[in-house]
């Protein structure tokens, strides 16, 4: 009779492509469950990094000579598959950005002090990041236009019925996280964007945690803006993307001037150039750029749906194993029994404990989770708590891996307890 071996799993697959995650920390395997804050690289990444280095480096969009052309390539290049990846209609809808946080200023700087003026709304929810609410209060501040945020319901959604009566003719900008970091929710993107374009108003989307995770598609989404980093996505840091509907972009003053994003200068005016590089002011970065550009060809070689049904698998048996342990709270919706439902990370506390002792402990262990308030303070202060210990998965992690965790978990919260008896 022919053996059969079960087919390996995502992890399985990808685990050699990390080199990072092959040492010991603490004298014992690193674990990371920390991806929610960034992701590690796969040597892809690495070597398209060093490749570009070693043999391509020139400035971009400016000299006649082969090493620039090709810099200007590969930089171009990048741009195409960020396109193709969330589905952007054209090449020139694709902004470079440092990160999300800056993409988020570029609409804030540029479309916000320009379009708002005092009494227009902007609806955020409790549970954004701090970098799609700063920013906020900043025109707020300057332009006198006036926030309002959605809340989130008692099981941790986004709540629609509160957006519902929210939104009104007032309403200019719908601003929302699409997976939230912190709470693992998942906006009903869809459906939020028309109800805003049923007020005329626009819609920003912060997928910084949905962009790495699953297939985007930003013509289904039918978002004005959407922001994402590329260092969550298996990218370096030092890079993100904007994506805008042309004709709004287009019809946006520039966010930092300087070269590249120029017709012509006069002593005393500019002429400003077409779509993206408008937005593009200085020297972009370039490596960074193109590494982000092999972070998605390893991904689509993958396949954005397989990673997105592999972590929906890891989310239900993470949950199975936390939500057996007593005395600790989970933040945000549960999973459905498949898994689908929320996002692939788990922000808990557990009574009596304080979030930064359990990881200070759990990291003697070689497990790395991250502690705090995760730049979603106000949705802290929501929940009564100030911090929260957080293990966030990717396609690296097994469920071997999620095994060990609650059982060092388990071991430490005993440790804990057995101190206070
Ligand atoms: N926003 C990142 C996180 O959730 C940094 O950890």
């Amino acid at each position: 009779m022919p053996l059969t071996t079960a087919a390996p799993s995502l992890a399985e697959e990808v685990r050699a492509d990390f080199p990072i995650l092959n040492q010991d920390v603490n004298g014992k395997p690193l674990l990371y469950f920390d991806s929610a804050a960034s992701s590690h690289k796969p040597m892809a990444v690495l070597e398209a990094l060093q490749r570009y280095y070693l043999t391509d480096h020139s400035n971009v969009h400016r000299g006649a000579h082969t090493l620039s052309g090709r810099a200007t390539d590969a930089y171009e290049a990048a741009r195409e598959k960020v396109t193709a990846f969330v589905n952007a209609a054209s090449f020139k809808e694709i902004v470079f950005t440092r990160n999300a946080t800056e993409a988020i200023n570029l609409v804030a700087y540029s479309w916000g002090m320009t379009e708002l003026k005092a009494g227009d709304e902007i609806i955020l929810t409790t549970m954004e990041h701090h970098s799609n609410l700063v920013p906020w209060h900043i025109v707020a501040e300057r332009t006198g236009a006036v926030l309002k945020h959605v809340r989130v319901t008692a099981e941790g959604e986004f709540d629609l019925d509160h957006y519902r009566e929210l939104l009104s003719e007032k309403t200019k900008l719908v601003s929302v996280v699409h997976v939230s970091n912190t709470l693992g929710t998942i906006t009903p993107a869809k459906e939020v964007a028309e109800l805003a374009h049923q007020q005329g108003s626009k819609v920003l989307l912060d997928a910084c945690q949905s962009v790495p995770h699953m297939p985007i598609d930003v013509q289904d989404l039918d978002c004005d803006w959407l922001v994402a980093s590329g260092h969550k996505m298996c990218g370096p840091t030092g890079i993100g993307f904007l994506y805008g509907k042309l004709d709004l972009l287009r019809s946006m003053p520039p966010f930092l001037g300087g070269g590249s994003m120029i017709q012509d200068v006069f002593l005393d005016h500019s002429t400003y150039a077409d779509l993206p590089e408008r937005f593009e002011a200085g020297t972009p970065a370039i490596a960074e750029a193109i590494a982000l550009g092999a972070a998605i060809d390893y991904l689509n070689k993958i396949g954005m749906d397989r990673i997105h049904a592999y972590e929906q698998e890891m989310t239900a048996y993470l949950f199975e194993k936390l939500n057996a342990i007593e005395g600790l709270t989970i933040y945000g919706p549960q999973p459905k029994a498949d898994g689908s439902g929320r996002a692939s990370l788990a922000a808990f506390t557990v009574k009596g404990l304080h979030p930064n002792d359990l990881a200070t402990i759990l990291d003697q262990s070689g497990i790395a989770i991250r502690t705090g308030h995760h730049c979603t303070q106000p949705l802290h202060r929501e929940l009564g708590i100030s911090g929260t210990a957080r293990a966030s998965l990717y396609i690296y992690n097994t469920r071997e891996e999620i095994d060990t965790f609650v059982a060092e978990l388990k071991g430490t919260i005993e440790f804990f307890r057995n101190l206070m008896d």
